[in-house]
């Protein structure tokens, strides 16, 4: 196939991936999307887009229609991604080491729409500067998901190349990765070890989980329309802990959506504290 998707199978194939993943893809990106089917058409060897679709659409091949969502997925992330949001995370985290109750409690995170896993090691990163080593025996759980098992699994791996650093400080660099080959750096793999990665899709409830006392829901809501958002945002807000905080991207704006959780300042939401009425006598 040598030429890109026409508006009509642009649109039935926007019409999949929203349905999919909630995934709005704008008209402007219809040869970024042509670019991306093609590599699956080459990959498996189908002729043309609405072959491809029909087989996508009927689930016939399970492992394609996640190869295919792989492919959609814009994956951009790197360590210390946004200082303000790390400095907010560093305050609030020491805060909650330095009270007794807090800290017996430990820290449960979920970096949702994790990617590389770029952003859960830098929350381990922040918490061993803030607890020292072992964590000081204060338990740390956190969780990376995304919807890309093929990003996921580099996730797993740890393993970066120099653009993923360049925003972390050297000395930084030098103490939590190792070399590997010429430019490549592994992550620390004790404090990986405190890290889970695991399929979930942001369009459906997070199951299992304990609630969380901090939820990362960064820059993927940029991909999304406003009743994706709203479902991504109650679904989070499920399992996030009372008095616990959401910190979406930089440059997404949940102004005028209709959410539960509660602005703070830019980028923070909290879920408020659950008011419980007061005893009868
Ligand atoms: C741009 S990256 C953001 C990574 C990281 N949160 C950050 O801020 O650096 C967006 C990630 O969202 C994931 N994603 C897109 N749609 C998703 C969905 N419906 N459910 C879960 N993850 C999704 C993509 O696979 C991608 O890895």
């Amino acid at each position: 196939m040598d030429r890109d998707l026409i508006p009509a199978e642009f649109q039935r194939f926007h019409d999949l991936i929203y349905k999919l993943a909630g995934i709005h893809y704008p008209a402007e990106k219809m040869a970024l999307l042509s670019n991306r089917i093609r590599r699956r058409l080459r990959a498996t060897k189908v002729a043309t887009y609405d072959a491809y679709l029909q087989l996508v659409q009927t689930n016939s091949q399970p492992a394609e229609v996640q190869a295919f969502l792989d492919s959609i997925t814009t994956n951009e992330t790197y360590f210390f991604r946004c200082q303000r949001h790390w400095d907010f995370f560093r305050e609030w985290a020491t805060a909650r080491a330095a009270d007794p109750a807090t800290r017996r409690e430990g820290f449960r995170i979920w970096s949702a729409a994790a990617s590389t896993g770029a952003e859960a090691f830098t929350i381990c990163i922040v918490l061993h500067q803030i607890l020292g080593n072992n964590f000081g025996g204060v338990p740390v759980e956190i969780l990376g998901t995304d919807l890309s098992a093929s990003i996921l699994e580099e996730a797993r791996a740890g393993v970066y190349r120099p653009y993923a650093v360049a925003q972390t400080p050297p000395d930084v660099v030098k103490k939590y990765f190792t070399k590997q080959g010429t430019e490549e750096l592994l992550f620390d793999r004790q404090l990986a070890r405190h890290v889970t990665f695991q399929r979930h899709n942001l369009m459906e409830p997070l199951m299992g989980a304990r609630n969380f006392d901090f939820v990362f829901l960064r820059n993927v809501m940029i991909y999304f329309d406003v009743p994706s958002k709203e479902k991504v945002m109650r679904n989070a807000h499920a399992v996030t802990r009372p008095g616990g905080y959401l910190m979406v991207g930089e440059s997404e704006s949940l102004m005028n959506l209709d959410q539960p959780f509660t602005y703070v300042k830019p980028s923070i939401f909290q879920r408020k504290s659950e008011t419980t009425a007061p005893a009868r006598t």
